[in-house]
């Protein structure tokens, strides 16, 4: 693509949200705007909730449904003479999901006569924060970006919007699957980030102390499994039953059966654990980097404790800090047209197929 002004067409399908988006680009790689023009998105939450997670093939089945519904309310029809691109997320996800956006972007690619790009969904959260619209964004670098979503963890070190190295991960749980996790056991429902962060509101963080898992350790990766487990034993003491019970009590809901007040506390004292443990590597790599800035995206991104202490600590340490707009955060195909357009001004190509596996 030359770097003149492109009309983004951006299809999202990896996981249980259906997403479109139609985006205005333009700059070069050091100044890329972007101009939302439209954006939808369909949660498949309530299809999946009973299950207490995504499923695959209702997912694909939802998606297939939604695809066409949505882009006819999306009403994108008069606009598509001026379209020069269709981008769809190829990777990482559910690859049966996957495939009905790619599917879908292809047809229409055909009908229409337009490029169809495959898109890397963590590009897609990496570079979200470009959707807002940031001055001198050149002071920025280096900048420290921390991904938080479902499935990844990962903290990484941008000397320039396309010039980046991986500087940890998580090595077990990401820090939504931690969310996740935590509220199940709380018995909270499906997607329990959101969930446990209202419950931990009404809390006190400083009530539990538990586990940081590697926050002290001499390296930027990342660790929540061991932090579910000491929930787990919390709970088993509070709650005073064995652990058969907990696990039955915990989906009917066994943060009802705890001490008035406990639940809200465990819940913000857990969710602290979390924040602590990001906060402490990507603060590190600050340090470190002398960066000038701090990025979050991804789905946790959205958790407002969490956005308050990194924007306290950065504030502190004298740096920017930067995060997307909520609606942005969590999936949404906007994202995937900001990072489509950044990686074809930079020439990068992979296949129009599904990869579930895909990494940065
Ligand atoms: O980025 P995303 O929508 O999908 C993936 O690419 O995984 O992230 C979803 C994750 C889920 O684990 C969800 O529980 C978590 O983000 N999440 C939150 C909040 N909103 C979404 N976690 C904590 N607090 C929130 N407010
Ligand atoms: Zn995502």
């Amino acid at each position: 693509m030359p770097e003149s002004k492109k009309i983004i067409f951006s299809i999202e399908t990896s996981c249980d949200e259906t997403a479109m988006a139609l985006v205005e680009a333009k700059g070069k790689l050091i100044s890329p705007k972007f101009k939302v023009i439209k954006n939808a998105i369909l949660s498949q939450i309530a299809k999946h909730k009973e299950f207490g997670g995504v499923v695959p093939n209702i997912a694909k089945r939802e998606h297939q449904k939604a695809l066409p519904e949505m882009l006819e309310i999306f009403e994108v029809v008069p606009e598509f003479e001026d379209i020069d691109i269709i981008a769809v997320t190829v990777g990482p996800g559910l690859e049966p999901a996957l495939w009905t956006g790619i599917e879908f972007a292809e047809d229409l690619g055909k009908k229409i006569n337009k490029p169809v790009f495959p898109a890397n969904h963590i590009k897609g959260h990496l570079y979200s924060f470009l959707l807002s619209s940031i001055n001198n964004i050149n002071e920025l670098f280096p900048a420290v970006a921390l991904i938080v979503s479902g499935g990844h963890t990962i903290l990484l070190l941008l000397n320039s919007i396309s010039e980046y190295k991986v500087l940890g991960e998580t090595k077990d749980d990401a820090a939504g699957e931690a969310f996740d996790k935590g509220a199940r056991l709380l018995g909270l429902p499906y997607p329990g980030g959101p969930e446990l962060e209202k419950l931990a509101l009404k809390g006190n963080s400083a009530t539990f102390n538990f586990p940081r898992p590697m926050a002290n350790q001499d390296n930027f990766d990342f660790s929540f499994a061991g932090l579910k487990t000491a929930l787990l034993y919390k709970l088993k003491d509070s709650y005073k039953a064995n652990w058969k019970d907990i696990n039955k009590k915990a989906i009917s809901g066994i943060s009802d059966n705890l001490a008035s007040g406990d639940a809200e506390d465990i819940a913000a004292s857990y969710q602290q654990a979390i924040i602590d443990c990001l906060a402490a590597k990507t603060f590190k790599a600050v340090k470190k980097f002398s960066a000038r800035s701090v990025i979050i995206s991804g789905g946790v991104a959205a958790n407002k404790a969490l956005r308050k202490a990194f924007a306290e600590i950065a504030k502190k340490e004298n740096i920017e800090f930067l995060a997307p707009e909520q609606q942005f955060n969590t999936d949404n195909a906007a994202m995937i047209a900001a990072s489509s357009y950044i990686e074809s001004l930079q020439g990068i190509e992979r296949p129009l197929e599904a990869n579930g596996n895909l990494s940065l």
